[in-house]
This record gives C-alpha cells, sequence and structure tokens, in this order.
C-alpha cells in the first residue's frame, strides 16, 4: 500500500534533480561526507512501500513449475518457459535472507574507475556488489576482485564471451563463472525476449561443472516496482539501470552504501575524457535515444542523495 503524501514528501525534500548544483562536482569529490542515518533509513522504509528486495531479489523454487509460462516483462506478447536447468537453479529461499551488512560498496562499471586505485577501499566494505560479470582481475587496483554478488545481463554472454563461438570462449566465460566462488549470481532472464539461449548456456555450464554460485532470477515485478517508487519521488526514469537496480535494493540490506564507478559522462570531473566501461570500448550508448536508460538524470538523483548524506558517490581517487 503506498502513502502518497509520503512520497510527494521525500520527492520535495529529498530528490530535486532540478538542483543547479548537480554539476558541481567538487562537492562530490570532497571529504566533508557524513551518513545520514535517518535519511537513509526513511528512504528504506518508502522503498518498501513499492517492493520488498529480501523477496524481489529472486523467484523461488515452489513458485513455479518446470516448464510454466512467463511473459517477458518488457516484451509482454513474448514469452518463455521454465527451462530444466532454469528450475534446477532457483534457489528455494532468498539468497539475500537475514542479510544485514553495515557498509556496502556497489560498483558501476564507468572507466572513471581507470586509475583511481580504488581497489583496496572498494574490497574493505562488507559486501561487494558488481554489474554484469565486469573483469576484476587486470584491473584489481582500481575496483578491487571481492564480489558478494554479481549481475549477469543475458546480452554480457555476447558483449563480453562472444556468444561462446569458440571452447576458448566458453572457457574464458567458464572461469569467469568459478570465480564468483560463493557469491549470488543475479541473472534478469524474463526482462527482454532475445537472451533465452544465453541464459540457457550459462545455466548448463553452471549445473555441468558444479560451479559454486547462488543464482537468483528477479521476480516480474521488481522493475516495475523500482520504477515505481522512483516515478512518485519525481524521478522519470525509462528503465531503471543495474545501477539503480542495486541501489534500489540494497538499502534494504545495507547500513552504508557507497557507489564507486557511477559516471555516465564522457568527461571527467576535471575535463578528461572517460571510458564509458573501464574494461572495453564500447560507447557511450545512453547518449542515443534508442537507449532504454536515462542515466545522466540517475547519476543527478544519485548526486542529490549524496549530497544529503544518504549514500556516497565515490568519483575521484581513493589514494
Ligand atoms: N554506469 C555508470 N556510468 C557508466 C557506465 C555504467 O554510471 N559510464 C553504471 C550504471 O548504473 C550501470 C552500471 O554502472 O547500470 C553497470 O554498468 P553496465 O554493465 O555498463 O550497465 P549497462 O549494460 O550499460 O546497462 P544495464 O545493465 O543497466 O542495462
Amino acid at each position: 500500500h503506498v502513502d502518497p503524501t509520503a512520497s510527494t514528501r521525500l520527492g520535495k525534500n529529498v530528490i530535486n534533480h532540478h538542483d543547479p548544483s548537480y554539476n558541481n562536482t567538487a562537492k562530490l569529490t570532497s571529504n566533508s561526507w557524513t551518513f545520514n542515518k535517518t535519511l537513509s533509513n526513511l528512504i528504506r522504509k518508502n522503498i518498501l512501500r513499492f517492493l520488498d528486495p529480501e523477496r524481489d531479489i529472486s523467484i523461488l523454487k515452489g513458485t513455479l513449475k518446470q516448464g510454466d509460462i512467463i511473459h517477458y516483462v518488457f516484451d509482454r506478447h513474448s514469452t518463455t518457459n521454465i527451462s530444466e536447468n532454469l528450475y534446477r537453479l532457483l534457489p528455494s529461499v532468498s539468497p539475500m535472507k537475514n542479510q544485514h551488512h553495515r557498509r556496502c560498496a556497489i560498483v558501476g562499471n564507468s572507466g572513471i574507475l581507470l586509475n583511481s586505485s580504488c581497489g583496496a577501499e572498494i574490497d574493505s566494505h562488507d559486501f561487494v556488489i558488481r554489474c554484469n560479470l565486469a573483469p576484476v582481475e587486470e584491473y584489481s587496483r582500481d575496483v578491487g576482485w571481492r564480489t558478494n554478488l554479481v549481475t549477469m545481463n543475458p546480452s554480457v554472454v555476447q558483449r563480453a564471451f562472444q556468444d561462446l563461438v569458440s571452447e576458448e570462449w566458453k572457457e574464458r566465460f567458464l572461469q569467469r563463472l568459478q570465480s564468483l566462488s560463493g557469491s549470488v549470481l543475479w541473472i534478469p532472464a524474463f526482462m527482454a525476449k532475445g537472451g533465452e539461449e544465453r541464459v540457457e548456456w550459462a545455466l548448463r555450464l553452471i549445473l555441468l561443472h558444479t560451479v559454486d554460485v547462488r543464482t537468483a532470477f528477479p521476480s516480474l515485478r521488481l522493475l516495475h516496482a523500482v520504477r515505481g517508487y522512483w516515478l512518485t519521488n519525481n524521478v522519470h526514469i525509462k528503465r531503471p539501470t543495474t545501477g539503480l537496480l542495486m541501489y534500489t535494493m540494497a538499502t534494504r540490506f545495507c547500513e552504508e552504501i557507497h557507489l564507486y564507478g557511477f559516471w555516465p559522462f564522457p568527461l571527467g570531473p576535471q575535463g578528461k575524457p572517460v571510458k564509458y566501461h573501464y574494461y572495453d570500448t564500447l560507447k557511450y550508448e545512453y547518449t542515443s535515444s534508442s537507449s532504454p536508460h536515462t542515466m545522466p538524470l540517475e547519476f543527478r538523483t544519485l548526486s542529490t542523495l549524496h549530497r544529503q548524506g544518504a549514500l556516497r558517490l565515490h568519483t575521484g581517487t581513493c589514494d
């Protein structure tokens, strides 16, 4: 049940993305940040009106059967069904059940992380969330290596692992999965059509090699609920990015939330070029009108929350 007055209050007082000072990145890099526990608790409470991240982080085994038909969240007219492998890998209880952490890091994939030396600082958090199986080994000085939860859009299999066209790519993908030992692998399998085969390949490898990951498949209501929360707070995002989804869910499990690698702009705070991803040559897709995301708007929102002490955005170096 949604209390509109509470949300409007939050919208007026907390998230004012028209605030002209959002561009003042000096504020973001200053060390004067203090955690605002009261605001952070209020945000958690308000998000819980829209979704329960402990529940919505994954569909559970008991709620579906093998062969059940699912309508994709964004392509309502297309369907997929619960394959045998997917059914086997559905968790029986929420992978985040009863998890509470004092300090969490959410690592986005912006090139702003390069030469940041933030690896050790990121790894010092109690819980580390990463996005889209981004590589860590070769970049650990800047991005760290610890991973407690990592997301995997089905498109990653194509973008970063060449759709497993050769044995070599298959092996690389398998090694990446094996390196996750013990962490949660969060696969949004039912968002958009087209990823069915890729998800299936990943699941097959996990089962065949008994890879030690805890798979999670977000509930069908998650995306709409997250979008609903932000819309009610006057943040008109088209489709929330993985990074914003992770922040929204993390409010349930984490006290202090620290964001690294969030910078959806081609120039850095000092005007130097910044790569879209720290690890590949992908370009700034978000500027194209075909992109489903509104990353700069999300970033302004996160900046406002940073200034208010609800979360901490790290956009500078860590030494
Ligand atoms: N991100 C950012 N600035 C960038 C790149 C990414 O702020 N230059 C954040 C976004 O919140 C993004 C997250 O880091 O969701 C993970 O990055 P990526 O894997 O590139 O996500 P995308 O594939 O671009 O988008 P999504 O998975 O959200 O569809």
